[in-house]
């Protein structure tokens, strides 16, 4: 079977012999070379320490590769400062393992963030919210400061906030960990409308019930290297 993304379909995030060294002991990337198509869904899998977060991170330029190249949209990402890197974070919504919210805000305010900052309408940042808030079942807590939330609610806040923007690309870290099936099935379902709307994907996990029965391709990470890809068989 065919596991890379079809030819005609424009890569969105490539990474080129990438490797992440943080200490002499703690090589946490080795030549990672991976291809992900504009608009797929691919999950990176392994266990814990494998080295899904720091790739993320390497995606949304939060890290720099230590050896390698990492291209976004054709473009190499090490080359781009101010402006252009700003845009491009702009194009990124980043659902981070530890959250990163602003605790002692609500749960609104930190949906809202990232569309302030783009200069949305207050009314459209408003119904946004809302409607984000409502599919992940955060109504009751719009008004709620993020910092006295439950993890489970935290980790929805924080996926929303990745997505109010619309972002082209959405890189999740764990976006089920703290949550049931049916709160599980939700993120799902929402992260899915991302997709289906045209954003490139990106979830990292341990959970399996996420990926078992997708059709999309799943990469599995063993102590920072590739250990293999495969596309789900859809079952
Ligand atoms: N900032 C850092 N400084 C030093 N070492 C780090 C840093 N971040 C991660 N590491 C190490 O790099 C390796 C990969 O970590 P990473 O967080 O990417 O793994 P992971 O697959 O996301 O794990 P988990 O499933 O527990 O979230 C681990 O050995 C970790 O201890
Ligand atoms: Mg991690």
């Amino acid at each position: 079977m065919n596991t890379n993304p079809t030819q005609s379909s424009e890569i969105m995030i490539e990474m080129i012999k990438a490797s992440k060294v943080y200490s002499k002991d703690v090589k946490a990337l080795n030549d990672i070379s991976i291809s992900i198509a504009n608009g797929e869904m691919f999950f990176i899998i392994g266990m814990s320490g494998a080295g899904k977060t720091t790739l993320l991170k390497l995606i949304s330029s939060m890290e720099q590769p230590t050896t390698g190249l990492i291209e976004i949209g054709g473009a190499p990402i090490h080359q781009l400062k101010g402006y252009k890197l700003a845009r491009l974070r702009q194009k990124i919504g980043v659902a981070y393992q530890d959250f990163k919210l602003l605790t002692d805000r609500t749960a609104a305010e930190n949906v809202a963030i990232s569309m302030e900052v783009s200069y949305k309408k207050p009314q459209m940042i408003r119904k946004r919210v809302k409607d984000l808030l409502a599919q992940l079942d955060l109504t009751d807590k719009h008004n709620k400061i993020t910092g006295d939330l439950s993890r489970g609610e935290q980790q929805r806040v924080t996926l929303a906030r990745a997505i109010a923007n619309s972002p082209t690309m959405i890189l999740v870290d764990e976006p089920t960990g703290n949550l049931d099936a049916a709160t599980t099935e939700k993120v799902m379902k929402l992260l899915m409308k991302c997709n289906k709307a045209g954003a490139t994907v990106v979830i990292a996990t341990h959970d399996d019930t996420i990926f078992r029965h997708t059709s999309h391709r799943i990469m599995e990470l063993q102590k920072g290297s590739i250990l293999s890809v495969s596309r789900g068989n859809g079952t």
